[in-house]
């Protein structure tokens, strides 16, 4: 298995343009099964999870073309309504399909995802909206099956912001008869880019972004040309990959208003960073100043940059708290980084992050997408060399890290093996 050796020290510094969002384009890449026809997606990114989606949609009957970070998805053959286990256990986001396949074809079997690296995982809301809009659904041997004959409009309240489950009805709901409104609806950019395009492709909806979205189940929806939005989570792994090396960065293609709590709990560590148009310009002028951070759903601090900001707070003047509200087991970084020096303290889902002078470059592993970006935020710091094994995870999320991190300076390759 390939991985990542790391010669820490180096400041980085240049520009880097930040990818499609991989969180984007995969239900964007779903919502393609609504219309029968022939959709584009443009910025694209390169990586695993896009890959095994489109294996997906190829099971199902779709013809899914790449070129370079544009692709067509042609859902006017699709024919079989199954998310396989060999799919759906590699990527817990293929359970995107459920919403589409319902809304159009009236049925859809989907393999349950199971746990992830950091705990369970559950899907229940996705399942507790899809039966409130008329379907039927049962677990049999493993996965979702779900039928039902017209799905018809209902008031969804979820007790928990889930961004899938928001998406998933949304998809559903397009093609109900009546009106869905989802109550504690999940606001993230992502929903919103979902918004946009289903409403290119003809549907009616209103307030995505705001707690409360309102979906007018239309007849039929359309073909698209969508584009995908900037990937904020990389650009802040990027941001963090400055602010530790004392760098000075240029993130090229940010969309800064999605990236409001990052940029503020960066400032208050002591990172200056000024907009330039569609840029971002990140530079570390003085230490690190330590945080109290809680994860929270937008526009709260996110869960996918909780490892980065950890590997951050370990080099800080003091002691940081961070919080994780939202996975609360979400935390197998810890273990790693504290073999490269790191103090932090783990007590459920708090940890409580003494500043070290510096980190120690060490063989370490990653166990799932954010904290391999982690362990390779740590390495870029870390005197002496880091080996990052494991490191499949990464390239399900992160498009060209080590090529994109080489050109700004960082000692970095990858060991084939
Ligand atoms: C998405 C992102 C993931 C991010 C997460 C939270 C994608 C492909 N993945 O995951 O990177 O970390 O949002 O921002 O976009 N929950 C339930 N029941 C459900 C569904 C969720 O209880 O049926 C809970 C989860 O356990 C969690 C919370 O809801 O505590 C939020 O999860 P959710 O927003 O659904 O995460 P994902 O959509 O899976």
């Amino acid at each position: 298995m390939d991985k990542i050796v790391i010669a820490g020290g180096k400041k980085l510094s240049g520009t880097v343009q930040i990818s499609g969002a991989k969180n984007a384009a995969l239900p964007m890449m779903a919502a393609t099964i609504l219309a029968s026809g022939q959709s584009t997606l443009h910025n694209v990114p390169h990586l695993k999870d896009v890959s095994t989606f489109s294996d997906v949609l190829r099971v199902l009957g779709a013809r899914v073309k790449r070129e370079e970070h544009g692709l067509t998805i042609d859902t006017s053959s699709i024919e079989h309504f199954e998310a396989p286990y060999e799919l759906v256990r590699t990527m817990r986001a293929s359970i995107y399909v459920l919403g589409p396949l319902l809304a159009r074809f009236g049925q859809a079997r989907v393999s349950l995802p199971g746990g992830c690296a950091w705990g369970p995982r559950p899907v229940n809301l996705h399942l507790k909206a899809m039966e409130e809009l008329g379907a039927q659904v049962e677990i049999q041997h493993g996965y979702i099956v779900a039928h039902s004959e017209k799905l018809s409009g209902a008031v969804i309240d979820f007790d928990v912001s889930s961004v899938g489950a928001t998406a998933n009805t949304m998809m559903a709901a397009c093609l109900a008869s009546g009106t869905t409104v989802i109550r504690n609806a999940a606001r993230e950019p992502e929903i919103e880019a979902l918004g946009a395009m289903l409403t290119s492709m003809g549907a009616s909806i209103s307030g995505v972004g705001t707690g409360t979205v309102e979906i007018r189940g239309v007849e039929g929806l359309h073909e698209v040309q969508e584009r995908v939005i900037p990937d904020r989570i990389e650009a802040g792994t990027y941001m963090v990959a400055t602010a530790i090396t004392g760098g000075e960065v240029t993130l090229k293609g940010v969309r800064v208003d999605h990236m409001g709590a990052v940029i503020a709990k960066l400032e208050e560590a002591g990172i200056v960073i000024r907009q330039e148009g569609e840029n971002l310009v990140v530079e570390r002028t003085s230490s690190l100043a330590p945080l109290d951070i809680t994860t929270a759903p937008y526009p709260g601090f996110p869960t996918d940059m909780q490892a980065q900001i950890m590997i951050l707070l370990s080099l800080a003047r003091g002691t940081s708290v961070i919080t994780e509200n939202i996975f609360p087991d979400r935390f197998t970084h810890v273990p790693e980084i504290r073999r490269m020096g790191a103090n932090v303290k783990l007590d459920a889902n708090v940890a409580v992050i003494t500043g070290v002078k510096e980190l120690s470059g060490a063989p370490v592993m990653a166990s799932d997408l954010r904290a391999s970006a982690a362990l390779i935020l740590g390495g870029l710091v870390a005197k002496g060399e880091t080996e990052v094994l494991r490191i499949y995870h990464i390239d399900r999320g992160y498009e060209r890290i080590g090529e994109k991190l080489r050109r700004l300076g960082a000692e970095i390759h990858r060991v084939r093996e």
